[in-house]
């Protein structure tokens, strides 16, 4: 579904993307995974077209992207820390988004129930916690039933009931055959949402492949010991 060919991102002299060429296929769950720095961030950035390679192409969907703005319809993102004016209520803004895009396709009513935010609707942005505002973003990455969700965190700082309905909702977008990317320092998380795991390390590709895989290559039993071990032989 999403195809990087030799991407190369480079901000002055630093390479915060070497290289790098993998896939994203359709119906999986791709945890994008490394220590802050390693260009998660950058490689996202360049996927969504908010930053523009180096070198190298992507395409989305079969197309090649070239600086075009139709594909981003495609993808439904959910930003580490989502900003929204804060004056308005989470209903103004569900509004506002509607009124950009267009009439959600997945009902507003059942995401709010999903995410337990019925109760939220008529509060102003800034009386919400951090958990709510989070679960406000990713009700507006699925409002259009894209067939793409690339979820910066999406787990991080939620209750243990809400961070629940987030797995569960990540699982059923990947059961209808969509395309999910996310990054993740929560290993247990990765360990109970991947199908595959990308691991970048300073710009490098360090390894693509199953959870399994992963503990097979660095001779570990669990992923919480396996992605140190590949930090340690990338410094060797
Ligand atoms: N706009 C920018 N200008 C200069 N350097 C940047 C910029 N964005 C990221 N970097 C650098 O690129 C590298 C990768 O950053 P980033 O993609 O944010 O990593 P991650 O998301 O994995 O923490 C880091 O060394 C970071 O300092
Ligand atoms: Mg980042």
């Amino acid at each position: 579904m999403i195809q990087v060919d030799h991407l190369t991102k480079e901000y002055g002299g630093l390479r915060a993307i070497d290289d790098i060429s993998l896939e994203f296929p359709k119906g999986q769950v791709t945890a994008l995974v490394g220590p802050n720095g390693s260009g998660k961030t950058t490689l996202i950035k360049c996927i969504l077209g908010l930053t523009h390679p180096t070198s190298g192409t992507i395409t989305v969907a079969d197309q090649q992207i070239n600086g075009g703005w139709e594909y981003r319809k495609l993808i439904g993102y959910m930003p580490q820390i989502a900003r929204f004016p804060d004056n308005l209520t989470v209903r103004d803004v569900l509004g506002l988004v509607q009124g950009v895009r267009g009439r959600a396709e997945r009902p507003v009513n059942a995401l709010a129930d999903i995410f337990n935010l019925n109760g939220d609707r008529k509060k102003r942005m800034s009386a919400l916690s951090g958990g709510t505002r989070q679960k406000v973003a990713a009700m507006i990455a699925a409002m259009f039933d894209p067939p793409i969700y690339i979820l910066d965190e999406p787990t991080a700082g939620l209750d243990p009931i809400s961070s629940g309905a987030m797995k569960e909702f990540i699982r059923s977008r990947r059961t209808e055959g969509r395309t999910v990317l996310l990054t993740s320092h929560i290993v247990s998380d990765i360990e109970s949402l991947a199908d595959r795991i990308v691991f970048l390390l300073d710009g490098h590709l360090m390894f693509t492949g199953t959870p399994d895989e992963l503990k097979a290559r660095t001779d570990r039993d669990s992923l919480e010991a396996a992605i140190p071990q590949l930090i340690q032989e990338r410094s060797r």
